[in-house]
């Protein structure tokens, strides 16, 4: 969470970092705030809210200045308010810090500054860390480098910090932990940001800082050396990102662009792994690992979330075509048992962002316990792909709404895949049915594309729950996990209680819930399932609960019965998560609308939580 944007060049930062702060929204819209130095003077402008309300508050002020920092906050230590908003100072007045992640000992740290004479103005753990810097700068009478090196010796926790001193107003200090970090590289100047999005329209060229790395950047410099004082020689990587995967295009909201690109987005992720003439999928990402994956004894699915939603449809995926036995964790608390893991193992961790802080202390773990890691990543260069083993990326492109759409259905994309790529290594598969299921999944965006004709119908379904005060989601088999995620994004962006359950359950309790006001949203395709699903609907009908049923396109059987009908294209039960998940977006997309509620920015939430 919260997002950090820094610049020292030629240009005026202000414009450079305001924008930047408005791409990582995503990340906290707490607070925000922005450091510049302009003529030795250091000006901080910070505000409660949106970056908008910093940019309203600050107009007409002096907002000069070629080098400077900004943070937008999702709040952790202290409340949302503007004196906890980032950059905080030291106390003489000199030193500047904007800071993402959790500074875990900053209790005893700042016990101790302050037997030393130092006082604070907010209740963060991040003022704790600029006077520590501040602290040690005076006494071991050294350079800011070797002063921020020192103190960051002596945290533990989580960083990505940048430091500016307004007595040295030709560098910026960065140092990375646990917490993303990119430096943008141009000529004569250099930019900093949590991820590449503030900085592709000024260079293509970026540095991937790494954990425990600190940069040391001047105009026309840049020095990277580790906390233990070793010189690294950076690596420059271009950068694929295009600037209009940043914008709305004509969308009113990224949500909405983003659930309207999941036919481009499958086929992206489908693209050079499928061979469906031949029956053949390649994953090189894993290739070297074949040997390994024909002789495990189980995989264990590991993320948070919608990408722990994709796990439990991977679940399904893997164990049906390649009979390698899976379990699906919510890494936050896989972190925290004492799993029993082996060599034999591989841990699969999916996460969109590449940063979620359970799913890398998960990781950690169970690489400790010496599993092989696979990892399913969205981010090219997040944290979760270097930790791993091996992966495969998702190619979804950037996923703004903190709502996960096509992140989720690319998800299911790649777990479909490794389950096919599993059973083909494995030998649990004929050819000939590898064949028809490629075939199909081949042609998997074109149905999606189908499934998002409904749109206007689903509005208009939309409109009659929009008042709804809860909603429960049922399907059975791979349908289950669909129902969860149907739930959490309702319930996420428009803060509409909802709950996600295995149809046959809701016998065992939820049933009570039901009655003449209760939308329940069932996933009734034809599919294995099919005749269980339609007397749980009866069993709904006979309390008097409203159906909005799912349904298989040209289904007779269930419009008896469900109140509401939205269809989508028939397709084998392999491919039916990529399809129902559909319309439930945009369900809780046009219900959330109809609200009032910001959908891409919905309140509490932030898209990248790297804190546990
Ligand atoms: C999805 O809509 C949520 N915002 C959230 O559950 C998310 O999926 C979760 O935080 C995991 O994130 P990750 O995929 O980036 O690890």
């Amino acid at each position: 969470m919260c997002g950090i944007v820094g610049y020292i060049g030629f240009r005026e930062a202000w414009p450079i970092v305001i924008k930047g702060l408005k791409r990582l929204e995503y990340r906290g819209y707490d607070s925000a705030g922005i450091a510049l130095i302009d003529n030795n003077d250091l000006n901080i402008y910070k505000k409660a809210g949106k970056v908008k309300e910093l940019e309203d508050f600050a107009e007409g002020q002096n907002l000069t200045g070629t080098i400077g920092m900004g943070h937008t906050r999702w709040a952790t230590h202290g409340a949302p308010s503007d004196r906890n908003s980032h950059p905080h100072t030291s106390n003489n007045g000199r030193l500047s810090i904007i800071h993402n992640g959790i500074i875990e000992n900053y209790a005893i740290l700042k016990d101790e500054l302050e037997q030393r004479g130092h006082t604070f103005n907010s209740d963060t753990d991040t003022e704790v860390l600029i006077h520590l810097i501040e602290e040690i700068y005076k006494n071991e009478k050294t350079d800011l480098l070797e002063a921020v090196r020192l103190a960051l010796k002596e945290v533990s926790g989580a960083y990505a910090i940048v430091v500016m001193d307004q007595d040295n107003p030709d560098e910026l200090i960065a140092a990375r932990k646990g917490s993303p970090m990119v430096i943008g590289v141009g000529q004569g100047e250099y930019f900093i940001a949590s991820d590449a999005t503030p900085i592709i329209e000024y260079t293509k060229n970026v540095i991937y800082l790494n954990d425990n790395e600190i940069a040391f950047l001047k105009r026309d410099e840049l020095l990277i050396k580790r906390l233990d004082n070793v010189v690294q020689t950076p690596y420059v990587q271009e950068l694929e990102l295009k600037l209009e995967m940043l914008e709305k295009g004509g969308y009113d909201h990224f949500m909405l662009k983003e659930i309207y690109e999941q036919p481009r987005s499958i086929r992206d992720c489908l693209r050079g792994r499928i061979y469906p003439e031949e029956g053949k999928v390649q994953l090189s990402g894993i290739k070297e690992f074949v040997d390994k994956l024909k002789n495990i004894d189980r995989i264990i699915i590991v993320a948070c979330g919608t990408s722990w939603h994709a796990g439990l449809v991977g679940e399904y995926l893997i164990e049906e075509y390649s009979r390698i036995p899976v379990e699906v964790e919510y890494a936050s608390e896989f972190r925290y048992r004492n799993p029993i893991i082996t060599e034999k193992d591989v841990v699969i961790a999916i996460s969109q962002s590449g940063e979620t802080a359970d799913t890398m202390a998960a990781i950690e773990m169970a690489k400790e316990k010496g599993a092989t890691i696979f990892g399913i990543c969205n981010v090219v260069g997040a944290s979760i792909p270097r930790l791993t083993h091996a992966g495969v990326y998702t190619h979804a492109g950037p996923e703004i709404g903190v709502a996960s759409t096509k992140a989720f259905t690319a998800q299911v994309t790649v777990l479909t895949l490794i389950a096919f790529y599993l059973a083909q290594q494995k030998g649990t598969i004929t050819n000939s049915k590898l064949i028809e299921l490629l075939t199909e999944l081949d042609n998997i965006p074109d149905k999606v594309q189908i499934a998002l004709q409904s749109n206007d119908l689903i509005k208009s379904i939309g409109e009659k729950f929009k008042d709804s005060r809860n909603c429960l989601f049922l399907g059975r088999g791979s349908g289950f996990p669909v129902a969860l995620e149907g739930a959490l994004k309702l319930k996420e962006i428009s803060y509409i209680h909802a709950e996600g359950y295995p149809a046959a359950e809701m016998k065992h309790g939820p049933i009570a819930l039901i009655d003449e006001e209760m939308p329940v949203v069932v996933i009734a395709t034809k599919n294995s399932s099919y005749e269980k699903v339609i007397s749980n609907i009866q069993e709904v009908k006979a309390r008097k609960g409203i159906v909005i049923a799912i349904v298989t396109e040209g289904d007779t059987e269930v419009k008896k019965m469900a109140d509401y009908c939205i269809e989508i294209p028939d397709a084998a039960e392999a491919f039916l998560p990529l399809l129902a998940t559909i319309p439930l977006q945009l369900l809780s997309y046009h219900i959330a609308v109809l609200r009032g509620c910001n959908v891409d920015q919905p309140r509490n939430l932030a898209k990248s939580v790297t804190v546990e």
